[in-house]
């Protein structure tokens, strides 16, 4: 019985995105910010692989639990619905509308006309400073109070006395009906109070009216296939309950983990989807840098208690939908990447460097539970699974293939390892020539000699490279042959450079720099002529170790026979 288990910690971004200057956003990174307060701890996520992670300043961990990613946001927006909507596989291409400086007449005519009732204020204002300004003129006139705020939020206030929740719950499924294409905002939201002039007090009436997601989500495949879909929190209300099975609110971090733990104990065939919003509601936007550090200390600690219990079945996976720098200027959210931590027996504690959208979890947790659902992701599955003696074989293969490299000049000897659908293995080693541009590497000499031999379709490729042992490793004698070519055995690694900070491109990034030799552009662009994108490389290092990357992901674009038709 599979389970998955998907806790979003509302708000932890760990940096920020390239384009953090279109949100007015610069220097944000919220997990970074509370790793300065003295009540920050990490002990357990951080032994999970936490501080692996591209582009954090956190300890690292030589054996972590955990495979962990840095995710960028595809989407163009940093608010709540948008990023979770993106983890569940939609990647939203426009941010949902705000209006700073109130609501366009056509909007609000249209909703008078269908009320009946007239309009109060249409400013961004605070809840309860709009009911003091405005409470007495709505009593005095039967005018609906209309405001909004920072967020993508339509928001109407109205005396219980004079409309009861019912009547103003219809008013909101009214303007839900009108807020639509590019009016389309997050949430309307029902704002009853009650009281008199002077002392007007919100009551617990409140209802959010959210917007539908724009097309199927992880959340509606797994439903359609009867699987469960357990949404702890403000889940439900993201997905405007579509494809939820099962749903239990909270009313803070400590509930919605005590909901976690019991959720342990139900048998189902699907998805635990929880938000842990303290994060975000009590510290990010209050900009509480010691709350928020308590807060993930709290979770941290809490961890290990969870995954103790998991069974051998069970995956998790810890993420968090943008950031909500508790440093950063004002108290919006902050256009930050995010962490991704997957654990679970069936899970191979790699680090899959940074990948482009939050969309890859919903592909991948769609792929695990059987789902054909990919969404706008990519699956990461195939990467984490734990090492097949396929590929263990591969890998020994590329290393004994590197023994044989003819590397005289550049002295980094190079194997690779090339296996057919058939199972056969086809190796190759770097072959370098005194004309420096004759020189082959080794993925095309195994690739070369695989197709020589009629071999033509491929199902995964091993690359190994590494320095020789003699730094100066051969000589030319006197008839001008190469003598002493050297032997082949690797030096001990060298220290590497340090991880350069993010936004540099990716190949910069530690993920590939960390003693692996990644195929050459123009091997890339030849394996491509014979393999799917989808097929696997494994990055040997010196160890044995290996990183697992495909093709689709180290050349997004390849030249195909398709262009050569324009
Ligand atoms: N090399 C490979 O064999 N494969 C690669 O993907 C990268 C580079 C070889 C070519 C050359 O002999 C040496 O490594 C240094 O560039």
């Amino acid at each position: 019985m599979k389970r998955v288990f998907l806790i979003v910690l509302d708000s932890l971004g760990i940096g920020e995105l390239p384009d953090a200057p279109l949100f007015n956003d610069h220097d944000c990174n919220t997990l970074k910010r509370i790793s300065s307060s003295p009540f920050f701890c990490f002990e357990n996520t951080g032994k999970m692989g936490m501080g692996n992670i591209d582009g954090l300043d956190l300890p690292k961990e030589d054996h972590p639990t955990a495979a962990v990613c840095r995710l960028l946001e595809r989407s163009m927006g940093k608010d709540t619905t948008i990023g979770h909507w993106e983890i569940a596989g939609i990647v939203s291409p426009a941010p949902m509308p705000t209006y700073p400086k109130g609501f366009p007449r056509e909007i609000l005519e249209e909703f008078t006309r269908q009320t009946g009732r007239g309009i109060l204020c249409n400013l961004p204002y605070s809840g309860t400073d709009v009911i003091r300004d405005y409470g007495e003129e709505h009593l005095n006139t039967g005018k609906l109070i209309v405001y909004t705020s920072a967020d993508s939020v339509f928001q109407i206030a109205a005396h219980e006395d004079m409309i009861p929740p019912e009547e103003l719950y219809e008013y909101c499924r009214i303007a839900r009906g009108i807020l639509k294409g590019k009016h389309a905002v997050g949430r309307v939201i029902a704002r009853p109070f009650t009281g008199t002039p002077g002392n007007f007090t919100r009551t617990a009436n409140r209802k959010d009216f959210s917007l539908p997601p724009p097309r199927p989500t992880l959340l509606d495949a797994l439903y359609e296939k009867g699987k469960t879909v357990y949404a702890i929190g403000k889940i439900g209300d993201i997905f405007a309950f579509r494809g939820v099975t099962e749903r239990a609110l909270t009313h803070s971090n400590a509930e919605g983990m005590r909901l976690l733990s019991k959720a342990l104990d139900k048998d189902f065939e699907g998805l635990c989807f929880a938000n842990l919003v303290d994060f975000d509601m009590l510290y990010g936007h209050r900009r509480d840098v010691d709350g928020y550090a308590r807060a993930f200390a709290e979770f941290d600690r809490w961890l290990p208690t969870f995954t103790e219990r998991m069974r051998d079945e069970d995956l998790l996976i810890v993420t968090a939908d943008h950031g909500c720098d508790p440093g950063h200027d004002g108290s919006d959210h902050t256009r930050e990447s995010v962490p991704l931590l997957v654990y679970g027996q069936s899970v191979n504690p790699l680090n899959l460097g940074t990948r482009s959208g939050f969309c890859d979890i919903a592909a991948t947790v769609g792929e695990y539970l059987g789902l054909s659902f990919r969404g706008d992701g990519k699956s990461f599955l195939p990467l984490i699974a734990l090492p097949t003696q396929t590929e263990k074989s591969l890998c020994a293969a590329a290393i004994e293939a590197q023994t044989k490299a003819y590397s005289p000049y550049s002295e980094f000897s190079v194997g690779a390892a090339l296996l057919t659908e058939s199972g056969k293995i086809y190796t190759g080693c770097n072959i370098e020539n005194a004309a420096y541009p004759s020189t082959i590497c080794a993925e095309r000499t195994a690739l070369f000699k695989a197709v020589s031999e009629g071999e033509r379709t491929f199902s995964m490729l091993a690359v190994y490279g590494a320095k020789r042992e003699h730094p100066r490793g051969f000589d030319f004698a006197d008839d001008g042959k190469i003598e002493n070519p050297g032997t082949l055995t690797p030096i001990p690694e060298e220290p590497t450079e340090e991880t350069p900070h993010f936004p540099d491109h990716l190949h910069t990034d530690a993920w590939f720099s960390d003693g692996v030799c990644p195929p050459c552009g123009v091997c890339r662009q030849a394996l491509s002529e014979f393999c799917d994108p989808s097929m696997p490389i494994l990055l040997v290092r010196r160890d044995g170790t290996f990183r697992k990357t495909s093709l689709g992901d180290l050349l997004p674009h390849s030249f195909t026979n398709k262009n050569l038709k324009n």
